[in-house]
């Protein structure tokens, strides 16, 4: 699951799949393309939304996005257009590309919909963010769930 911060939309992404996946196989995380929040916990509004849903995201640290993590994950949802930008630039070939996929299109195929950035809204963008992230996610868990 990756964003821009790490630390308000794609840690909750990572948060509510792992909720989801029962399988202790699949291995689940969550970074940033930027690297400004390096080190830092989940912003306290998304451990607030999460944490009304019985999610605990506390102990998440943001990383950033890096290329070995084509390496690592068969699977790369990002949130937003510009994420997808910034992660298929560090893409080395035709099959990490592959791997990338805008979070909503599971839920919307083909729209190329964002999961918008809450960071400078309020209350209200963190609640939307989770709704949407908690309907893509239930998509992906199925698929995931199914395989197993
Ligand atoms: P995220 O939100 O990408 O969902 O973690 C953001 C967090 C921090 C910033 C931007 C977006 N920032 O500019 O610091």
């Amino acid at each position: 699951m990756v964003c821009l911060g790490n630390i308000c939309r794609s840690p909750l992404a990572e948060g509510i799949l792992r909720s989801k996946v029962f399988s202790h196989k699949t291995f689940i995380d969550s970074a940033g393309t930027g690297g400004y929040h390096i080190g830092a916990k989940p912003d306290k509004r998304s451990i607030s939304v999460a944490s009304v849903h019985g999610i605990d995201i506390t102990n998440q640290q943001a990383r950033k996005f890096i290329v070995k993590d084509f390496d690592n994950f068969d699977l790369i949802y990002v949130m937003d257009q510009s994420n997808y930008r910034d992660v298929i630039e560090l893409a080395r070939n035709e099959e990490d590309k592959a791997k990338v996929s805008l979070i909503l299109n599971e839920v919307f195929p083909g729209e190329d919909l964002d999961v918008p950035d809450p960071y400078y809204g309020g209350e209200f963008g963190f609640k939307n963010v989770y709704n949407m992230l908690d309907e893509a996610c239930d998509v992906i868990s199925k698929k995931i769930n199914s395989n197993e």
